[in-house]
């Protein structure tokens, strides 16, 4: 009946976390039952707010006629009508929330289902691919599901400190990241495009810094990006002679007590992995574009986009700035 004229794009466009313009499998049940709620406590509030009106208006007290309406105590068939009514529209309301509660939370896991696990920490997302061997942060990858042959993306959602919670919602509903108690979701996407949204759940200082991006691609795009976030990292003898000496002042610091670039002997696991660091669009989970000259703010001054970073600023030199960034720039 919605979907006569193209109404979730023009709600998308009107807000790219729009719950009623839902592009996935999960998210588009809680958007049918969002509407059929809706719909009840709509006709609900109508029918209420229509008779309080009425008998307002045609019972108001009338100038020269001090007598009072017609006084009524006690009605079977009103008591009756007030208590069977309510726990009848109960009764839909909460079989239709049950029904998909149990679709989304026992959905079976098809074998060919992409499989993520997401760590939190403050105040990003990390991103393993066990079934293909490698980590990555901030920018989460998945292809668009066929309906003919589903390839959903089902998620193990992890903290590494406190509780946050992943809420992409033209995607999926929300599900809390929560130490000590591994949780999972899953996604279905039907169309491709990039989906935003946020950490939901208050976790520290930036927590409203704390973005989450989904690719959504075609399968061969997909699968390209897995490639070439399979591949080492470039050798010494491949960087520019700033790039390397950016490498050395790198290592030499505690950068490497954080960060782990695989292939090199940085293999810290406190910070995102940096390996393919500019495959990635933005820096500081979604809060600046990943340029040559944010990350040289960032390496810099971290809070200088994130209030209560957690990365330290590390004092240095002008000269080390533009030989780090330059190493950074390199990590394609
Ligand atoms: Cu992480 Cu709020």
């Amino acid at each position: 009946m919605f979907h006569l004229v193209p109404l979730d794009a023009l709600l998308a466009r009107f807000s790219p976390t729009n719950i009623f313009a839902p592009a996935s499998t999960p998210s588009d049940y809680l958007y049918k039952v969002a509407l059929l709620s809706l719909a009840v406590t709509g006709a609900i509030f109508l029918v209420v707010a229509g008779l309080l009106v009425y008998v307002a208006v045609k019972y108001r007290s009338r100038p020269g006629d001090p007598s009072e309406p017609l006084q009524v105590y006690g009605s079977r068939q009103l008591e009756l009508a007030w208590t069977v009514l309510p726990v009848l529209i109960v009764m839909v309301l909460f079989l239709s929330s049950a029904r998909v509660i149990h679709a989304v939370q026992d959905a079976p896991k098809p074998k060919n289902a992409i499989e993520v696990i997401v760590v939190g920490h403050q105040f990003w997302w990390e991103y393993r691919y066990p079934q293909y061997g490698f980590v990555t942060a901030n920018e989460l990858h998945v292809p668009v599901s066929d309906p003919q042959r589903p390839t959903p993306t089902f998620m193990t959602l992890l903290s590494a400190d406190t509780t946050h919670d992943f809420w992409v919602p033209r995607l999926a509903g929300k599900t809390d990241l929560i130490p000590n108690h591994p949780n999972s979701m899953w996604m279905e996407p039907h169309k491709t495009g990039l989906y935003i949204g946020q950490c939901n759940e208050y976790c520290g200082t930036s927590h409203a810094l704390m973005l989450l991006r989904v690719y959504v691609q075609p399968r061969q795009e997909f699968d390209q990006w897995v490639k070439a976030q399979q591949q080492a990292a470039l050798s010494p003898e491949s960087l520019s002679p700033e790039a390397a000496e950016g490498r050395k002042v790198f290592e030499r610091t505690a950068c490497i007590d954080c960060h782990a670039i695989a292939g090199t002997i940085a293999d810290g696991r406190f910070g995102p992995e940096l390996r393919h660091l500019m495959s990635r669009e933005t820096i500081a989970a979604g809060v600046a574009s990943n340029t040559a000259q944010n990350l040289r703010t960032w390496i810099q001054n971290p809070g200088a986009f994130k209030p209560g970073a957690r990365m330290p600023a590390m004092g240095l030199s002008d000269q080390e700035l533009d030989e780090v960034t330059a190493y950074m720039m390199a990590l394609h």
